[in-house]
This record gives C-alpha cells, structure tokens and sequence, in this order.
C-alpha cells in the first residue's frame, strides 16, 4: 500500500480521525498537508508527521470558507508541485435536542462546515487533481450518513449529504482518474465522542452495545479504511460508503 512520493491533504486534521490519517498517510510514505482552524494541535499532528519518517506542513483553514479552502490547495501545490490524495474528514457534532427546539443559526453552521465543507473542499482539490492526472478523495460522513440517528437530524442530514455528494462526483470525474469514496464510522474514541460521552455514563454503554463488536472504534481503524481507498489495491472502487461501524448499520 506504499504511497511513497505522493501528496495528500487532510482537513480536519488537528485532531482525532484527520489526525490518525495523517500519520497513517506518513507512514505510508506521503507528504501530509494538515488543515484545520487550531494551529498548535495542528502543528502537534506535523510534528507526528515528522516523527512517522515523512514531510507535511499546516495550513489554517476553516473549510466553510471558500477563501481559506483555495489557499489549502494552492499552498499545497506552491510546496509539492502536486495532489494525489485528499481526506475530507472536518466535521462538527451536533448536540442532541428535539427538532422544535433547534435553531437556524446550527443549522446553518453544521451544514457549513459537514456539507458545504466537503463540496468545496472536491471543488479546488479536484481542479488540481486534473491538472496532475488523477487522485483519490475519501470523504468522511458517518453512520448518521446512513441510518437515522434521532435528537441530531441536521448532523444526520449533513452526512447524509456528504454520501451523495460523494456518489455525484464520483461518477462526473471516473473517466478523468480520480476516485471518491466516503468511509462512515460508527462510534470512534476522539475528542468529539469523549464531548459526548462526558457525564453520560448509561449512554456509553448503550452507544457500545449498539456496535455489534461490543466496543467503539479506533481512529486509526478509519485511518485504515482511508488508505486503503486511497492506494492503487482499491483501483476499481469509486462512488462508495464504507461503513467502518463494529456492525452498527447491518442491523
Ligand atoms: N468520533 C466519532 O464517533 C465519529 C463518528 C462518525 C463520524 N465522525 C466524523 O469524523 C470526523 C472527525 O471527527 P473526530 O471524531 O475526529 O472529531 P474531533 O476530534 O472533534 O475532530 C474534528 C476535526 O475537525 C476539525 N474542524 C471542525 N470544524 C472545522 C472547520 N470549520 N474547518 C476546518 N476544520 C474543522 C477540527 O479542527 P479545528 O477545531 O482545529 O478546526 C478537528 O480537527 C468528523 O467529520 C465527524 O463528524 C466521527
């Protein structure tokens, strides 16, 4: 699976899943361009970069912003020259509450960064990958991207839009040598689940059984998953959802 001498970008990699594929991608040999808001925990994720025996370099970016997502990309090809690979992974939780209570402004802010976030991410890393004849996107939505989660409709909603984003470009760039996927995690141990988790002792345990594995995932168990779909092993898959979930969806 050696991606030795190729480029990739990682949004959302200040932490968590983006940050265990960013050393996955090092690992493997690629340079990790890490983007994200948080410039010390993104700089944290170079420095691991570094330490995985690879390059990459943090570029602050809030991927809601079309301004910032152009530099991202720019910036990456001013340094390398090229892009083969890109994890779109930035994401925000939605806390849980009934609909009637919800408002216009989280609404309009976890479609932003989970919907809108994605799309202009493929937007300028697709325009380069053109340009450099072909790439692998994996898109990060969720099991919320597949199957109804209650009391969080419009987190479940943004990444059951990033899967069909995902199949629509998926299919448009297929005869032009760039291949998107989405991979959907079920529960993973990050900072976003330990937000969750927190005081909420009864619930973790219903969150672990709803997983047939019995446990929650590993953030490399994504990064896995991603790598794979990036690598040349995966050359005939484009256009899917991986549910990477202990089983939480095939029941
Ligand atoms: N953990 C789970 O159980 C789980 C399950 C299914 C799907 N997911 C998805 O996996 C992805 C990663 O989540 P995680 O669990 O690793 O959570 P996390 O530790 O909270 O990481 C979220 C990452 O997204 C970045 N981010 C948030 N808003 C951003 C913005 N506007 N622009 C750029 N970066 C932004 C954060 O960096 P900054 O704050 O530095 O910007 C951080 O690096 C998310 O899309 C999430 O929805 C997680």
């Amino acid at each position: 699976m050696s991606l030795s001498g190729k480029v990739a970008i990682v949004t959302g990699g200040s932490s968590g899943i983006g940050r265990a594929c960013a050393i996955a991608f090092a690992r493997e040999g690629a340079s990790v361009v890490v983007a994200s808001r948080r410039e010390d925990e993104g700089q944290e994720t170079v420095r691991l970069i570094k330490e995985a025996g690879s390059d990459g370099f943090f570029v602050k970016t809030d991927v809601a912003k079309e301004a910032d997502v152009s530099t991202m990309v720019g910036k990456t090809v001013a340094y390398y020259g090229r892009l083969d690979y890109a994890v779109n992974n930035a994401g925000i939780e939605q806390v849980p509450s009934p609909l009637i209570d919800q408002t216009e402004e989280t609404f309009d802010q976890i479609i932003n960064i989970n919907l809108k976030g994605v799309w202009l991410s493929m937007k300028y890393q697709i325009r380069q990958m053109l340009t450099n004849g072909g790439g692998a996107i994996v898109n990060i939505s969720s099991a919320a991207g597949l199957v109804a989660i209650p009391g969080i409709p419009i987190y479940t909603a943004s990444k059951h839009g990033v899967v069909g984003l995902t199949k629509a470009v998926a299919v448009e760039y297929a005869k032009q040598g760039i291949r998107v996927n989405v991979v959907c995690p079920g529960s993973i141990q990050t900072d976003m689940y330990e937000r969750f988790a927190k005081g909420n002792a009864q619930g973790i345990e219903q969150i672990k059984q709803m997983h047939p594995i019995g446990r929650v995932g590993k953030a490399e168990e994504i990064a896995n998953a991603a790598i794979w779909l990036c690598c040349d092993g995966a050359s005939f898959v484009t256009g899917q959802s991986l549910g990477v979930d202990g089983g939480y969806t095939a029941h």
